[in-house]
């Protein structure tokens, strides 16, 4: 294939609020279509947990619900962006979340030469974040997302995906965190549906049904972005 022909590699983004379900949506848009998901807060729990110095940094700010720097974020990611498996296209999932981490990724895909291909924000009411976000739960083996009333594993306490039957939840993931999580959602990142609508990118999409619906919305979604 020669250079006029090269199609660069997929950058999808998912935009909406804490318990949307960007990461649920995203695993699956990740199987179907050979994408890598790229979750920053994935990315800072894991610098957390290994106590590395950005990680150190983040703690206290991810347990209060308030948004880690933008100078930490854009560093995590812009270091994981250039692993070899992006290549395959990425779904960015929490990220960005500021308008200075939108600038800046916007550089970073302009230095590859890439280009968004689509901004999709998931719809959904407040009220049913806090629902969503209290009855969540993960495989402790392979991350993937449960919870207690919406999504249990089809087997009681064993992982469909690994088999694991330890689960584990969030530290975050209570009534006061989300409160401020809502807050900083609202007041710094929802703006960017806005940026992404000036671009030409947006895509909107209602998560307020069930999982396998949203999916459906989304592979359509996805499919025609990426053609
Ligand atoms: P992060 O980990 O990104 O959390 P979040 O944005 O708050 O999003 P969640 O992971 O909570 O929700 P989700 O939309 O992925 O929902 P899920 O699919 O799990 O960030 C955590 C923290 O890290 C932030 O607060 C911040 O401090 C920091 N951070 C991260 N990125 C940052 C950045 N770029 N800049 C600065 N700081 C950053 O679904 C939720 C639950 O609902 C699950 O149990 C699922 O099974 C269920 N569910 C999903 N869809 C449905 C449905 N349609 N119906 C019923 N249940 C559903």
């Amino acid at each position: 294939m020669d250079a006029a022909t090269t199609i660069s590699p997929a950058v999808l983004i998912l935009l909406g609020p804490p318990g949307a379900g960007k990461g649920t949506q995203a695993r699956m848009l990740e199987d179907k279509f050979g994408l890598v998901q790229l979750s920053t807060g994935d990315l800072l729990r894991e610098a957390v947990a290994a106590g590395t110095e950005a990680g150190n940094a983040a703690k206290a700010v991810m347990e209060a619900g308030d948004l880690v720097s933008d100078e930490i974020v854009i560093a995590i990611l812009r270091d994981r962006m250039a692993q070899p498996d992006c290549a395959k296209g990425v779904i960015l999932d929490g990220f960005p979340r500021t308008t200075v981490q939108a600038e800046a990724l916007d550089g970073l895909l302009s230095e590859n030469n890439q280009k968004i291909n689509a901004a999709i924000s998931l719809e959904v009411e407040d009220a049913e974040m806090v629902i969503r976000i209290s009855g969540r739960y993960t495989c402790a083996g392979c991350g993937e997302g449960y919870h207690d009333t919406f999504k249990q594993p089809v087997e009681d306490g064993k992982c469909d995906k690994c088999g694991h039957t330890e689960f584990k939840r969030r530290a975050d993931d209570n009534a006061e965190t989300v409160a401020s999580r809502l807050t900083a959602y609202h007041a710094q990142t929802a703006p960017l549906i806005t940026y992404y609508d000036g671009q030409g990118v947006l895509k909107c999409t209602n998560a307020m049904g069930k999982i396998e619906d949203i999916a459906s919305d989304l592979e359509s979604i996805v499919g025609n972005a990426m053609s």
